[in-house]
């Protein structure tokens, strides 16, 4: 594979296009947000990188809050508008015709038709550049219950979960491979060997 070398550029992909609310009940605001991810498994910790001139960058910052909620084709074009228009100017749940759940661990709202949830708690605010990134502890998930077997395993492979990927979306389709499985055993082949 011959290499055409480029400057330093934010070019990993896929990421989330998350839709990030704040604020509360009354006065929320979403903000779509691809530069996140997980930074720490106990205790569980994520990030959101913001530009200060965002809308939600002060709510944020000054209630020390957020709710990262996953997206899924279905919500892929509320997230795209969420992610162009301006909480300044509308009111984006409405717009988009989304549903304000209450959380048990923020103030901010959690959005109904996201599968899964994260509720975060601003720990430090680093100022990285055209970014601010919150890192913040993950103090409560709200899953989709249909998303979750007897068993009590979690089955996210069934959200249709998007991704995106230098400009574009994608929804997440065929599975090719689980944690793990290159190291795992063969079964055993019960079968007759056929004697060649
Ligand atoms: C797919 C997508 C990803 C985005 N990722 C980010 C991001 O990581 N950080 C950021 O500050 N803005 C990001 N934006 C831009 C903001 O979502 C956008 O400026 C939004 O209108 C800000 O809303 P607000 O003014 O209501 O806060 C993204 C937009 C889209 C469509």
């Amino acid at each position: 594979m011959s290499k055409i070398k480029w400057r330093g550029g934010a070019l990993v992909a896929p990421v989330p296009p998350v839709m990030v609310s704040c604020g509360d009940m009354e006065r929320s605001n979403i903000i779509t947000v691809a530069w996140t991810g997980i930074v720490n498994t106990v205790p569980p910790k994520t990030y959101i990188s913001v530009r200060p001139s965002r809308h939600s960058y002060n709510i944020i910052k000054e209630r020390g809050e957020f709710v990262i909620n996953l997206t899924t084709a279905e919500l892929i074009k509320a997230a795209d508008y969420c992610g162009i228009y301006t909480g300044a100017k509308v009111d984006k749940f409405a717009k988009c015709g989304l549903t304000k759940e209450e959380a048990s661990g923020v103030a901010c709202p959690v959005i109904a038709e996201a599968p899964l949830s994260l509720e975060c708690r601003v720990t430090d605010i680093v100022e990285l550049g055209s970014h601010h990134m919150f890192l913040a502890d993950i103090v409560a998930v709200d899953v989709d219950e249909a998303l979750v077997d007897n068993s009590g395993k979690l089955h996210l492979e069934r959200a249709g979960l998007a991704a995106f990927a230098h400009g574009e979306y994608f929804e997440l389709g065929k599975k090719i491979g689980y944690f793990g499985f290159s190291a795992a055993k063969k079964k055993k082949n019960h079968t007759k060997k056929s004697g060649k």
